[in-house]
């Protein structure tokens, strides 16, 4: 993606920093698990969080007692996590481009970027994470995946809509199934400064109602960006299919892989 339309589609997180809270989902359990096994994170361990949207993930890294500084874009987004990080004093969010953000003196224990990492600049992304990290310390970059499952008609059925309201749509796209998806390897495994990543996925699944899945699809920055003619003929059509032919309940697959690599 050319370096503007990164910058522009990235701005529009925080139009809606109320709507991205209610309706964007957080992450397993589990994977908080693995990453405290795979880095060695436990009480008072020191995380840089790139990204953190309205604290998705900084909130059960927080719970985990591990301190927590998020660099965010977005001033209404870092204020609305600010807002939801209010009861764990061991976060701080700070409003900044971590492209621009001065790394503090202190080095941190981890690197963690959820469904973010893809908006940061690739020129700068790893080489910054390797510098803010100890010896030894770990970047964890999670990637959210929409995969084929879950209401498998309706996913087909609605590239109709997509075709006919977003230009940027590949005619006749499918959804993959996970075993599918390549493993994100090549960035990591080409820089300096870090060993072979480590990989661990998880799939499940979340039913919407038809309000539900179009508040979701107005989070995606993707859809923000259209026009507004072409995104509210979008909506309208995704909502119509979705009530007339699935009983107004639509579940969606996804795919989440934590990839996680040491520094050397
Ligand atoms: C898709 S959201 C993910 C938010 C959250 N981590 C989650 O898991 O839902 C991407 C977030 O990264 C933030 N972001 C984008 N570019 C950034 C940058 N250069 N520096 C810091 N944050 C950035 C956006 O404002 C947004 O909050």
């Amino acid at each position: 993606m050319a370096d503007d339309e990164r910058e522009r589609l990235r701005a529009t997180f925080t139009e809606d920093p109320a709507l991205y809270d209610r309706v964007r989902p957080g992450y397993p359990e589990e994977m908080f698990d693995d990453l405290a096994g795979a880095a060695d994170l436990g009480t008072g361990s020191l995380v840089l969080e790139i990204g953190p949207g309205t604290g998705q993930a900084t909130v059960p890294m927080v719970r985990r007692g591990w301190e927590v500084v998020a660099v965010e874009l977005g001033a209404a987004m870092a204020e609305r996590a600010r807002r939801n990080l209010r009861p764990y004093p061991r976060a701080e969010v700070v409003t900044a481009a971590f492209e621009d953000w001065p790394l503090p003196r202190r080095p941190f224990d981890a690197v963690v970027s959820a469904t973010a990492f893809h908006w940061i600049d690739p020129d700068v992304r790893i080489a910054k994470s390797a510098k803010a990290l100890r010896p030894g310390g770990v970047l964890a970059t999670v990637a959210t995946h929409h995969v084929k499952g879950g209401t498998v008609g309706f996913f087909h059925e609605v590239q109709a809509c997509y075709e006919r309201f977003d230009p940027a749509t590949p005619p006749g796209l499918r959804l993959s199934p996970a075993a599918e998806i390549p493993y994100d390897r090549d960035e990591i495994e080409s820089a300096e400064g870090f060993g072979p990543p480590e990989f661990i996925r998880y799939e499940w699944e979340l039913a919407y109602s038809t309000e539900q899945y179009i508040d979701l699809l107005r989070t995606y920055s993707g859809h923000r960006a259209l026009p507004p003619t072409a995104r509210a003929g979008l909506l309208n059509c995704v909502a119509a299919l979705a009530d007339a032919r699935y009983g107004g309940r639509v579940v969606k697959r996804y795919l989440t892989e934590l990839r996680v690599a040491r520094r050397q």
